[in-house]
């Protein structure tokens, strides 16, 4: 694990650095509220043919130095999509950089495309969506942000469980990603909700987004549904997509292989 300080906070990020010349880059940034453990499929499946960048997102994992958001800040995916840009100077990649977002991470993604559209040269969104919350669900994520310091991380891991696996996922893999969620800071969880409740629509940026897109989702999301992810394949102008059979929200975690097939052919068509 490496350490970048942007603007006071530390970033820690895993880095496979093994990559030479001019193979790609591909930069994972992890779900709501998780950490770089998620990746540990694609860091091992993947790292022969590009290198693998991995972080913990501000207040995430071991990024838990330094104070965010400041008295004067309301919380924004902003901040972490401004935390990728100055990883992904620091990163100095000869080849080109695969930005890769997962679920809350797709939504930083598209912040990313929103702000920082020229520090990526592709793009990979996982069981993710471009619209904005319904006020049903911002009311959801507010309440969760208000009360996460008398529910506790646990609680959420336990809200959240039913609806992040296949039925075929085996115990084992579930229970390591509700471990994950469960030893999340309150202040992460608190300060993400209140940044995805105030996030935009990003659906009209879809047709502008210029880059070579994959699109992945789970054969049995119903957080981000294939149907839906199709809908965004469909409006970027160079997007694929794949459906992965037989998992659900977690995809990247509960069908690694499949994942990294669709990874690997993507970053060699590149
Ligand atoms: C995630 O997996 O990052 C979350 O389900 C995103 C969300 O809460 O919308």
């Amino acid at each position: 694990m490496r350490d970048l300080l942007v603007d006071d906070a530390s970033q820690v990020y895993l880095d496979t650095e093994v990559a030479t010349g001019g193979s790609p880059t591909l930069l994972l940034v992890h779900g709501f509220p998780l950490s770089h453990r998620m990746w540990c499929g694609q860091v091992d499946g993947l790292s022969e043919v590009c290198r693998v960048v991995a972080p913990d997102l501000r207040g995430y994992g071991e990024s838990c130095r330094g104070e965010w958001p400041k008295a004067d800040e309301p919380p924004t995916l902003a901040r972490y999509a401004d935390d990728l840009a100055a990883l992904i100077d620091h990163l100095q990649s000869e080849g080109p950089v695969v930005l890769a977002g997962f679920s809350m991470g797709g939504y930083i993604a598209l912040e990313m495309q929103r702000r920082h559209a020229d520090r990526f040269d592709a793009l990979v969104l996982i069981d993710t969506k471009a619209a904005a919350d319904t006020e049903e669900a911002r009311a959801t994520r507010l309440k969760m942000a208000d009360k996460i310091g008398e529910w506790g991380a646990a609680r959420v891991a336990e809200l959240m469980r039913p609806n992040l696996f296949a039925p075929e996922t085996p115990e084992r893999i579930a229970n390591e990603t509700v471990r994950d969620i469960a030893s999340t800071r309150p202040e992460a969880i608190a300060v993400s909700q209140r940044a995805m409740a105030a996030r935009p629509d990003s659906t009209p940026l879809l047709s502008r987004i210029d880059e070579p897109t994959l699109v992945v989702c789970g054969e049995h999301d119903a957080i981000s549904p294939p149907a839906e992810m199709r809908g965004i394949a469909h409006a970027i102008p160079d997007a694929q997509f794949v459906e992965i059979e037989g998992a659900s929200h977690m995809a990247p975690v509960e069908k690694p292989d499949a994942v990294n097939a669709a990874l690997r052919e993507f970053l060699v068509g590149l």
